[in-house]
């Protein structure tokens, strides 16, 4: 039997496309039923949720056939909100509770009043951290987490000082990287456009290189370190650019790799090579998201915001992640 807090209405508002490749003009405003709690859900009163790249490289089609599961679809994955109603098995969350969600890619349901979370992808937000500053952990800072893990990094005191690369550090998971290596004790060479060279170094990194000149086009560290790892958030740079700035065992963690970078790292696997590159498929669970929630509560980590919009001006939010140069992340808030 579901426990139910403040009574959620009939029906919402929501965004969603009814077809693949529109872009933000194909985002509807909608009015549907709100959705119920089942088994080890909750349902979330939404405050605040953000666009992540693949939101719209799903409507793009790229991720066909897999996504979308079904259409119409409403998008987005990443959002922070209230408890309302526990749905059955529930035991940890009663509502009330602020929390922070990673829905499903397959449901989304994001860019709305209304969602149902699972359970065990939801975490208390301590009154410390804001909705916008919660939502926009999941993806990003999660991603940022997982690929900096990936290289050998540790976050209890107990890990090497490496040498990292990020590139592309002001965007969504950059930002997030660039602090969760500082905090695991890393040397971070990043590549930012020219605008937001400050901004990473005062977030932790040590070299900062503009990606447009030709010393960022290198990704050479200007000290001559090799990389013991590469959290490598753009498109468009090969392996055997990689390969010579790498330390001996030094990996690539490429989280938009092209059919060139997967069968590259299929034969780095099967030949057992020192020097990779592996593609990263994010996997979060409960105890990343509420480590990741916990920094920002300590204070030790920090959502930089690019953007915010209202729910009704939330198309503005898809076409500013598409353009391709937030700085941070982009909140969408539901009040408005
Ligand atoms: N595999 C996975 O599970 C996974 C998970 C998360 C993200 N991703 C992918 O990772 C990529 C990054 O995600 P994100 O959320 O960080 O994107 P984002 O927030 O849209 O990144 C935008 C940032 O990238 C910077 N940038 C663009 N081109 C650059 C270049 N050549 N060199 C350096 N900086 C550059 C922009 O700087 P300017 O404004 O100065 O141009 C901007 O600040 C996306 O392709 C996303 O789909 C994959």
């Amino acid at each position: 039997m579901a426990t139910t807090g403040t009574t959620p209405p009939a029906k919402m508002r929501a965004l969603q496309y009814d077809s693949c490749g529109e872009g933000a003009a194909g985002l509807k405003h909608v009015e549907v039923p709100v959705p119920t709690a089942k088994k080890n859900e909750v349902l979330l009163k939404l405050q605040a949720a953000t666009v992540n790249p693949v939101d719209w490289k799903i409507q793009k089609g790229d991720m066909r056939p897999l996504l979308p599961r079904r259409l119409p679809f409403i998008p987005v994955t990443d959002v922070a909100g209230e408890v309302v109603d526990v749905g059955p098995g529930v035991k940890d969350l009663t509502a009330g509770d602020q929390v922070v969600a990673m829905l499903n890619s397959l449901n989304g349901g994001g860019l709305a009043e209304y969602v149902v979370a699972p359970a065990n992808m939801t975490v208390k937000r301590p009154s410390a951290v804001s909705a916008a500053e919660g939502a926009g952990i999941p993806i990003a800072a999660g991603s940022a987490l997982k690929s900096l893990r990936s290289i050998g990094a540790k976050f209890d005191g107990t890990g090497k000082p490496l040498n990292v690369l990020i590139t592309a550090a002001s965007g969504g998971v950059g930002l997030y990287a660039v602090q969760l290596a500082k905090m695991a004790n890393l040397h971070v060479t990043a590549t930012c456009g020219a605008g937001n060279m400050d901004l990473v170094r005062s977030l932790g990194a040590d070299e900062v290189m503009d990606y447009e000149t030709p010393e960022g086009v290198s990704l050479q560290s200007p000290s001559g370190k090799k990389y013991d790892g590469v959290v490598h958030c753009t498109v468009g740079v090969s392996w055997s650019t990689f390969r010579p700035l790498l330390s001996s065992r030094g990996k690539v963690v490429d989280l938009t790799p092209n059919l060139s970078a997967i069968l590259t790292s299929g034969l780095h696997k099967v030949t057992f090579a020192k020097k990779s590159v592996v593609p990263l498929f994010l996997r979060l669970n409960k105890a990343d998201l509420e480590f990741l929630v916990g920094l920002l509560e300590e204070g030790k980590l920090k959502t930089v915001i690019d953007s915010r919009f209202p729910l009704s001006e939330a198309s503005k939010a898809w076409q500013t992640s598409i353009d391709g140069h937030p700085t941070g992340k982009i909140v969408v808030e539901m009040e408005g």
